[in-house]
């Protein structure tokens, strides 16, 4: 059974449940479920939070913590099983797809402000067509996330007698060891699935390029999964799990990025919401950290778009609805697109303010990023991240997650016998 048709069946059941009756205290409220727990995603979600009530509405903070997402979407599932859907929900990808299938995304909600706003206009085509479920929108993108960046901390490259960012794997490893030499974590790295498969998708980007991912963990081509440059790239990821510190198991991310802020770790590997726990920490882009892409993939851009999904409601619930649209409307809004950009890490998603981002007062990564973004989609560099939910079904994203986890927790693992168990799982997962 494949990924739809299993939370379909899962999800007829909440039809027999009926939605719960909600008392609003305000002109209605909102409660949204979501993943931005740590300091610097707090201080993101809160802008959104503080507009909403700025509106006059009740926001219900359904926070679950988790990196990378996977225990809010099974607290997502198990309250739409048992009839109890949030108002509007962080759902990425493919995934938004899934959920519309079962009926329970709201398809009316979202027309008239996505119409009064012209959405349409505002969004890229490949944005929109993933937020809208049969043509019609059911989730609001609020930003993008580049995936494939390595963050690193100057002062540690200096006292470990580092003059440059590096721009080639062989560079990253000599730069690794020069850290470890000099005392430092060369790698900061949490050991949690989705965090090891966030370096897997570089390293996969590195050694086969944008082609090669597109083949293996877009289009899940079996000959790539289980081919030469896949075996390539568990040998790559192999030598690289040698920098990490040897105690990461269940580490979370913005710990890890902590260990570089502090100047205990050199490098971390992770995406541009690893930059809101520097801001977090008042530090500035270019001086206190740098932000280069991981080395070999300059021209890709692996995105990662947040979305919030909006759950249909009784017809009843005139004030929670109207919550709803406010949200919305303020989550694609000008004033809001920069400031949770700004202490999210992203870059907006509104494509009229992607050209612009220095007049906007973004810092040098923001505006890196932007230009990558612009020019990765004319070249065919930018990819949907697999890692964060935005290629594949979750199912098969658990079985790529599965394979990449215990190759880097087996230090015996076969580069070559892991290739041919991701393309099996892949198989089986689909
Ligand atoms: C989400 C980000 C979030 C990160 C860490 C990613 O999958 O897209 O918004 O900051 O996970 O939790």
């Amino acid at each position: 059974m494949n990924g739809i048709s299993r939370l379909a069946t899962v999800i007829t059941l909440a039809s027999l449940f009926p939605l719960n009756a909600h008392a609003a205290d305000s002109k209605g409220a909102v409660e949204v479920v979501h993943w931005w727990t740590s300091g610097g995603e707090k201080a993101a979600v809160d802008v959104l939070k503080a507009q909403v009530e700025k509106d006059g509405f009740t926001w219900k903070d359904g926070a679950v913590a988790g990196g990378g997402g996977a225990t809010a979407m099974t607290v997502l599932k198990s309250r739409a099983v048992a009839g109890n859907p949030p108002g509007v929900a962080q759902i990425k990808g493919p995934d938004i797809q899934e959920w519309g299938s079962t009926g329970l995304l709201s398809t009316d909600t979202l027309k008239d402000v996505s119409k009064a706003e012209n959405w349409d206009g505002l969004l890229s085509k490949k944005v929109s067509d993933t937020v809208k479920y049969e043509g019609d929108y059911v989730a609001v993108p609020v930003n993008i996330h580049r995936v494939n960046w390595l963050w690193i901390n100057p002062q540690v490259f200096k006292q470990a007698g580092i003059d440059k960012a590096p721009t080639t794997l062989e560079e990253f490893y000599a730069a690794g060891d020069k850290l470890k030499a000099a005392g430092f974590i060369a790698l900061a790295h949490g050991g949690q699935p989705w965090q090891d498969s966030t370096v897997f998708e570089d390293v996969v980007l590195s050694v086969m390029g944008t082609d090669g991912y597109k083949k293996a963990l877009v289009d899940l081509d079996q000959k790539t999964l289980s081919g030469p440059e896949m075996v390539k790239s568990f040998a790559e990821l192999k030598k690289l799990t040698g920098y990490m510190d040897p105690n990461r198991a269940g580490r979370d991310w913005n710990i890890a990025a902590a260990e570089v802020i502090n100047g205990k770790a050199g490098m971390q590997m992770m995406g541009d919401w690893a930059k809101s726990e520097w801001t977090a920490a008042n530090k500035v882009a270019g001086k206190d950290y740098l932000c280069v892409p991981f080395p070999g993939t300059e021209k890709a851009f692996a995105y990662n778009i947040d979305s919030l999904a909006v759950f249909k409601l009784n017809a009843d619930r005139k004030g929670d609805i109207a919550a709803q649209q406010d949200l919305a409307r303020v989550a694609l809004g000008k004033d809001f697109q920069k400031v949770f950009s700004v202490n999210k890490g992203s870059i907006p998603v509104r494509t009229d303010m992607l050209g612009d981002m220095s007049a906007l007062g973004f810092d040098a990564c923001a505006q890196a990023s932007a230009k990558d973004f612009l020019a990765s989609d004319k070249s065919g560099g930018l990819q949907p991240s697999m890692a964060h939910n935005m290629a594949t079904s979750l199912a098969v994203q658990g079985a790529i997650f599965d394979v990449v986890t215990n190759f880097m927790n087996d230090k015996d693992a076969a580069p070559a016998k892991a290739s041919a168990q991701l393309a099996s799982a892949v198989k089986a997962a689909q």
